[in-house]
């Protein structure tokens, strides 16, 4: 039941999917969130950067925690490890990653080119572990010579929980617009929930999803992207419900609470470092916004970052009694 429903899930993204966010996310109305790739090599050397990676906060759940990797006997061991050490409700086999430092060790996408392999993989993961197995593929390496069914079926038969489709190919990177009508064609060619993924924006896009492909659930990324209020605008959309625009001052309400937060947890350079872009979408379209983006890009303190939200905060008091 985990995967179906309707469920509207945060998608993993390496930089952006920290605990802080995805707990804001879950705030905000999301079912499930998944972690960025956690690197099965790296939990397995015992790095402890990466074993964090994989860590997470009860309030969390249910979350999936992401692998990527290109070796079944360490995928496996290392989605054993996992469990052990954290227990997320399910584990995740990144097969979509199209960056070439993962494909160059034939990780991520690249196994779409491999099917003896990826099963070896789904395989061995599901039976190193108790909890579910899913998948995240592409829809293919090239366009238009998709695989996503081919692969989707042999997850299956692997023992994989569910599969999320992003109908892009590798060479297409996030260029052009994703085929949902592959997410259609897997959804008729399997049993297992299927997760439809891929330039959901806007409530009204998700209903679209749905529509369109018969999907179970549906995965968020970028949509996300200063906008944690997306998850519950959708599932108001789903029930009818005609769902609100969130004024400007709570946006900037929302980053100063996420800024300080990330703060709280991981000191002042990491914020400084990591938190810009996070500010930078939340503030997009607003009154003053370049200027704001400016303040925020050329900030070095928490100080500095907490002056630009105030003299966005102050312009838009100012502008509302006007
Ligand atoms: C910055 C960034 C990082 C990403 N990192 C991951 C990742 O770690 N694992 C993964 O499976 N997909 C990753 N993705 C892909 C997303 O999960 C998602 O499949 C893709 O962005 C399409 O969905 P969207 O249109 O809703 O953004 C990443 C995407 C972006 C933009």
């Amino acid at each position: 039941m985990l995967f179906k429903n309707n469920k509207v899930i945060l998608a993993p993204m390496a930089g952006i999917t920290d605990p802080v966010f995805r707990c804001l996310c879950k705030e905000y109305g999301a079912d499930i969130v998944v972690s960025e790739m956690v690197s099965a090599d790296g939990i397995l050397y015992g790095s402890k950067a990466t074993i964090a990676l994989a860590e997470f906060q009860e309030q969390e759940r249910p979350i999936g925690v992401q692998l990527f990797g290109s070796d079944p006997d360490h995928l496996a061991r290392a989605a054993a490890f996992i469990q052990r050490n954290s227990n997320p409700d399910f584990i995740d086999l990144n097969s979509g990653c199209p960056v070439p430092k993962v494909v160059k060790k034939n990780g991520g996408s690249a196994l779409l080119q491999n099917a003896k392999l990826f099963e070896k993989i789904v395989s061995a993961m599901v039976k190193s572990v108790s909890i579910p197995v899913t998948v995240k593929i592409r829809s293919g390496w090239h366009k238009f010579n998709w695989v996503d069914v081919e692969f989707a079926q042999m997850a299956e038969a692997a023992g994989a929980s569910a599969v999320i489709v992003h109908p892009r190919s590798q060479t297409m990177g996030f260029s052009g617009h994703s085929y949902w009508e592959r997410i259609y064609e897997v959804k008729k060619s399997v049993g297992i929930p299927v997760i439809g993924n891929g330039d959901v924006l806007f409530p009204g896009d998700a209903l679209r999803m749905f529509d369109e492909t018969g999907c179970d659930s549906i995965m968020i990324g970028r949509g996300a992207y200063g906008n944690p209020w997306i998850f519950g605008q959708i599932k108001d959309a789903l029930n009818g419900i005609a769902y609100r625009d969130i004024p400007p001052l709570i946006k900037l309400e929302t980053a100063l609470k996420h800024l300080l937060e990330f703060a709280r947890q991981y000191g002042e350079r990491s914020t400084v470092r990591e938190m810009k872009k996070h500010l930078a979408w939340y503030i997009k379209g607003m009154t003053g916004a370049s200027a704001g983006r400016d303040l925020i890009f050329r900030s070095q303190t928490m100080e500095e970052l907490t002056g630009a939200l105030s003299t966005l905060m102050d312009s838009l008091k100012r502008e509302s009694i006007c």
